[in-house]
């Protein structure tokens, strides 16, 4: 493995240099004027796909954007890893926010990144992270270091819920049977404290629209008399929840998988500096669901959350209307044993229940994606365990996060298998936000990690010992 890192070390500029040539293709999945884009990001993959010694690469059209697939298979008595990621990334609005334009990656110095950070939309989530993977396999061929199979799924439409990515997998079971799926798309607690990602929350997503008379009135002339829908929409949302940060939709937590005393205990001792968290985001305080820590708060417990709400003038300066309709967008996070489609069916029911005879309701779901949680008893979890304490001399703690991935609750169900999410970003990178960055280290040290997986995860499926001082 040290040819792996000599290789790494000799192309480090290059490495960096490709990465930033794929982050100036704007490959936003949800926009369609991106379409174009999208697509040479797809075929920009395969490329480096095939450069690093990747065999029968393919762009596969779907009804949305591609997805890429790629092998290099080196003993079929091997064991198999399949690799997955996205090379899709959110919309970049608000633009006017970022201090630099976000599809002109720049590096500039950051806290909590030493060595500075590449500022991109998709830099962290998950161009850089799925990149990684991409220069890992490089590095291990052109060393002659490949100690198992290796195949790769990288789709495009991630952040717009993975709609094609199900009949794909379902119609290519075969070619994509592995015995573990390994993803970087997740973070980590700090460059000095390592961990493994072992939950993602689960979702549900919902759109409203709350509509009163036929058309937009004169807020004077009727105003008082007939309902405003953006006035009953914020009030229906308002009754949503309890001062306690309780959910109130009835039947809500039926399911919800308690955690146990000491589960939690074990969590709450993972470093977490509450002053520190508050300061970053400039707030007084938190604002969470009563009797659990903000660690908790995030990962082991549901959440609802509007995410936009609008209707009426929104314009500059002031018009007098009472408008016809409101909307609003809302998310709710699920835990371990919540099923989205229950959850969405008891929300609608619920929020239906709320109008007043004044208004019509509407509620049409979106996209959503059960919850996942990782063994830690596991040989893929020890691999992913020794590859993070081989390269950062700390024993990764494992930590459930607040974010989803749907996907990989199908790789379980179809394919039967287990996701070992070994990212490498941090929460502070502003994924999703306005000057979103992935920090240089990072980026280096998960080309370094993964060839380890690799090597421990084929050591100890055959019963051998791994040696990290070797
Ligand atoms: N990579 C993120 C999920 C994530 C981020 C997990 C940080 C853990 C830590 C992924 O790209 C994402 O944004 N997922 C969406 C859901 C999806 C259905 C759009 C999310 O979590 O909002
Ligand atoms: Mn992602
Ligand atoms: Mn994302």
């Amino acid at each position: 493995m040290g040819k792996v890192q000599n290789y790494i070390d000799d192309n480090r500029q290059r490495f960096l240099d490709e990465l930033l040539d794929l982050l100036r293709i704007p490959s936003v999945s949800a926009d369609p004027a991106f379409a174009g884009d999208v697509k040479k990001t797809a075929q920009a993959v395969a490329k480096s796909l095939k450069a690093a010694g990747c065999k029968n690469v393919k762009v596969n059209k779907t009804k949305g954007h591609p997805i890429v697939t790629g092998e290099r298979i080196v003993n079929s008595k091997l064991p198999t890893v399949l690799v997955y990621g996205h090379y899709d990334v959110q919309p970049a609005d608000p633009i006017e926010l970022w201090d630099s334009p976000p599809f002109e990656p720049v590096i500039k110095k950051v806290r909590g990144h030493k060595q500075g950070a590449i500022f991109a939309r998709g830099a962290c989530d998950d161009k850089g992270q799925m990149y990684m993977h991409v220069k890992a396999l490089e590095a291990m061929t052109k060393t002659k270091n490949v100690p198992c199979n290796i195949k790769f799924m990288i789709e495009g439409e991630e952040e717009v819920g993975s709609v094609n990515l199900e009949g794909f997998i379902k119609k290519n079971k075969k070619a994509l049977n592995c015995d573990v799926v390994l993803v970087s798309d997740t973070s980590i607690i700090s460059n000095k404290v390592p961990s493994i990602t072992t939950g993602l929350r689960g979702l549900s997503y919902v759109e409203v629209e709350v509509s009163g008379a036929n058309r937009d009135l004169h807020s004077g002339v009727y105003g008082g008399a007939v309902a405003n829908p953006l006035n009953v929409l914020a009030d229906m949302i308002s009754s949503l929840k309890g001062k306690n940060g309780k959910i109130k939709i009835p039947n809500f937590y039926d399911d919800v998988l308690e955690v146990t005393k000491e589960e939690r205990k074990a969590m709450n001792n993972a470093p977490f500096d509450i002053k520190a968290y508050k300061r970053e985001l400039k707030i007084n305080d938190t604002m969470g669901e009563k009797g659990y820590t903000v660690l908790e708060q995030t990962s082991i417990r549901p959440t609802l959350d509007v995410n936009g709400m609008w209707g009426g003038y929104i314009g500059e300066g002031a018009k007098t209307v009472l408008p016809a309709k409101a909307f609003a967008k809302i998310s709710m996070r699920l835990v371990p044993n919540q099923d989205p489609d229950k959850i969405t069916k008891l929300f609608t029911k619920h929020f239906k229940s709320l109008a007043p005879a004044g208004v019509k309701v509407k509620v049409t779901p979106h996209h959503g994606g059960e919850p996942a949680v990782t063994p830690t008893n596991t040989i893929e979890y020890k691999a992913a365990s020794l590859a993070m304490e081989k390269t950062y001399g700390a024993e990764p703690i494992p930590q459930r996060s607040g974010g989803s991935i749907p996907i990989v609750s199908l790789f379980e169900n179809i394919l039967k298998v287990k996701t070992i999410l070994m990212g490498f970003g941090l929460d502070t990178d502003d994924i999703h936000s306005p000057n979103e960055h992935f920090g240089i280290e990072n980026y280096f040290k998960g080309i370094s990690t993964i060839p380890y997986f690799y090597e421990y995860y084929t050591a100890l499926k055959s019963g051998e010992k791994v040696d990290l001082s070797a």
